[in-house]
């Protein structure tokens, strides 16, 4: 009796292994790409400090039009502007973020796959990142 039950089981487990293997869950912005922006790009694209006329606050505020056309092409990311510059060598004027210090390229591929994946950005607090001053910033 045990002979039949133990094949069944065993095909079980491993079609659900391949499943999980094979299936990446999609990136989720509040937990991966929010902290990104958070810690590393914020300081210089908020309200208050337009760079390059960029505001990274929200989904709503990153896709606005503006004259430099879109930094962020959903499900394209070898044509976003926002990935191709984190992929600039750092002697680039270009390259970002802009102090010099490099973005690590885990969470650049992080970004370019939330691209990829359609740039999936929630509305609301969860997809809003407050402005914060950076340290070494004077009175700005
Ligand atoms: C220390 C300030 C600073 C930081 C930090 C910074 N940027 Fe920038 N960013 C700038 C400036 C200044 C420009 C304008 C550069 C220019 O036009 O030559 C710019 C421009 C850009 C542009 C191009 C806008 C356009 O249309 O030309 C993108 C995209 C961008 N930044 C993305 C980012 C991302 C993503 C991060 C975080 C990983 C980041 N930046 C971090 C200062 C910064």
């Amino acid at each position: 009796m045990k002979m039949t039950f133990y094949p069944a089981l065993a095909g079980l487990l491993s079609a659900s292994f391949v499943f999980c293997a094979a299936e990446e869950p999609p990136v989720d912005f509040a937990r991966q790409i929010k902290p990104i922006f958070a810690d590393r790009c914020i300081e210089c694209h908020h309200s208050g400090s337009l760079m390059g006329d960029l505001n990274l606050q929200s989904r709503k505020l990153a896709f606005r039009q503006r004259s430099g056309g879109p930094v962020i092409l959903p499900g394209r990311p070898e044509n976003s502007l926002l990935v191709l510059m984190l992929m600039l060598p750092a002697k680039d004027k270009k390259a970002m973020p802009a102090t010099g210090h490099r973005i690590p390229m885990d969470e650049v591929n992080l970004i370019r796959r939330w691209i990829k994946e359609g740039a999936n950005w929630p509305e609301g607090d969860e997809g809003f990142i407050p402005a914060k001053k950076a340290s070494k910033e004077k009175n700005v």
